[in-house]
């Protein structure tokens, strides 16, 4: 593809009330968005006017509260909220053309529940499903049976055959074998039915997946995970990396990395798009912009900017400390996320904050590219992020729901249309289409079907 046919992807980085940490507190957002589907509905059509590629959501299965930290609990408004595959099932619905992507954590799940649940969504949406593969950096073992958090390499290391299993299940019939022939009486043709049967360390899955292949073949593969690891298995697998960056040399150095490794696994640059996120502070001029600013942050209650100090400086203890002090070194390690421990130590490194400076920095979007301007000013960085080598699109990060998101539609995107980088029109039906993503053959179509025994399969209403 020649640079002048590369057109910015875009995604809407949902958080019910938005992404600051205090958005609830703001009159503009609607404060019980976790669990109001009409705000919902409102923000992806919005999100969809605008012709972003997709919405997407985080999710951890129960970890995005400390319930032990009281004093921060009861002002966390992402303590509950939707399932992210449910919610977008019913958001497909009133809906055309934007992808959704849901997370899905391969640490607390089973491949087959999810490469079921993620192609009955590609089904249900006309193709337009993706799936943001997370390890889960936080520990909630004690929600599932489990001992004990997972050790980092081993999260990836269990991602890795995870992936490979979904997608042999997603295999389990060729596109064309629900052939549903009522004269021959034949529903299904069973040359075109192939059983995964796979053997690893981690997963024993024999197959079939209980549902035809999907529209996408798969679901768009995103991942978000950028240590050593998780770079691998991006390089490996997935069709769109989330990334966080502050800077425009890390996020080229990122980007650089990412598409160097694709060739080793016969892999083309274009088969892997690169999207950092980036929260915008829209103002009329630079002067209200820093004023809305400013109003976000006076929102942020001392315990809150304490709580956000304690999680990234877990094991440090921070009692000595005053918020006008200088931020100390972070801890060396950590089980959950190392890239974003990397990316706040480089911070600190670099630009010797306070401690208020640093918890101003991170209640933004905490590591993400905060963008504080006009419109003009905000496609100004996009445009160089992407022209630079530093990003095939971004994910936008609404500092509040939903005006965050109206206003990016409203005043950035025409700026960026006009300028010729984004699309005035949906090129295709599918998310695959529209992010210029091939469609992926069916890896199992070439080999030979496995003989199972009747008694082993059993038989049941
Ligand atoms: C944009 C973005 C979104 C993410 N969303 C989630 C999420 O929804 N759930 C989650 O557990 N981790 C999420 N993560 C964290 C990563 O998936 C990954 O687990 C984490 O960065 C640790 O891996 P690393 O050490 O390889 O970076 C997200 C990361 C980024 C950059």
């Amino acid at each position: 593809m020649s640079n002048h046919d590369r057109k910015l992807r875009l995604g809407a980085f949902l958080q019910a009330t938005g992404h600051h940490v205090s958005a609830w507190l703001h009159p503009d957002a609607q404060a019980d968005a976790g669990h109001n589907l009409e705000h919902y509905k409102q923000v992806v059509q919005t999100a969809e006017r605008g012709k972003f590629d997709m919405v997407f959501v985080a999710d951890s299965p129960g970890g995005y509260a400390d319930f032990t930290d009281e004093a921060t609990f009861k002002q966390n408004a992402k303590a509950a909220h939707f399932e992210p595959i449910t919610l977008w099932s019913a958001l497909s619905q009133v809906t055309e053309r934007i992808g959704f992507v849901a997370t899905s954590t391969t640490t607390y799940e089973d491949p087959y529940t999810t490469a079921r649940k993620f192609a009955s969504l590609d089904w249900i949406s006309g193709g337009r499903a993706g799936w943001n593969v997370v390890t889960t950096g936080a520990d909630v073992s004690a929600n599932f049976s489990k001992p004990a958090h997972l050790e980092h390499a081993r999260r990836y290391d269990r991602a890795e055959e995870y992936i490979d299993v979904v997608k042999g299940l997603w295999d389990s019939y060729e596109d064309d074998a629900f052939v549903r022939d009522r004269d021959a009486g034949v529903y299904l043709d069973t040359d075109k039915f192939h059983l995964l049967a796979h053997e690893g360390e981690h997963f024993q899955v024999r197959g079939p997946l209980n549902i035809a292949r999907s529209p996408q073949g798969y679901p768009v593969i995103v991942q978000a995970g950028a240590s050593e690891p998780g770079r691998e298995l991006a390089a490996r697998t997935a069709e769109v990396i989330f990334t966080a960056n502050l800077i425009l040399a890390d996020a080229q150095e990122f980007y650089a990395d990412i598409k160097a490794r694709l060739p080793r696994y016969g892999r083309r640059a274009e088969d892997l798009l690169v999207m950092p996120g980036i929260f915008p502070v829209l103002g009329g001029t630079e002067a209200e912009a820093a004023t809305r600013y400013e109003a976000l942050q006076s929102l942020v209650h001392p315990s809150i900017a304490w709580g956000i100090l304690r999680r990234h400086y877990q094991g440090i203890d921070l009692s000595g400390y005053a918020l006008d002090d200088i931020a100390p070194p972070l801890p060396n390690d950590t089980n959950g996320s190392k890239s974003r421990l990397k990316l706040v130590s480089d911070l600190i490194e670099r630009d010797r904050p306070t401690l208020r400076q640093l918890y101003r920095q991170v209640s933004t979007a905490r590591g993400h590219l905060t963008s504080v301007g006009t419109p003009e000013q905000i496609a100004d960085v996009i445009q160089t992020w992407f022209e630079q080598g530093a990003a095939d699109g971004f994910n936008i990060m609404p500092p509040i729901l939903p005006t965050g998101l109206t206003d990016f539609v409203d005043q950035v995107v025409p700026i960026l249309q006009r300028r010729g980088l984004f699309r005035a029109e949906y090129e295709g039906q599918t998310l695959r289409e529209n992010l210029g993503l091939r469609r992926p053959e069916n890896g199992l179509k070439s080999r030979a079907r496995t003989a199972v025994s009747p008694e082993a399969i059993g038989a049941h209403a």
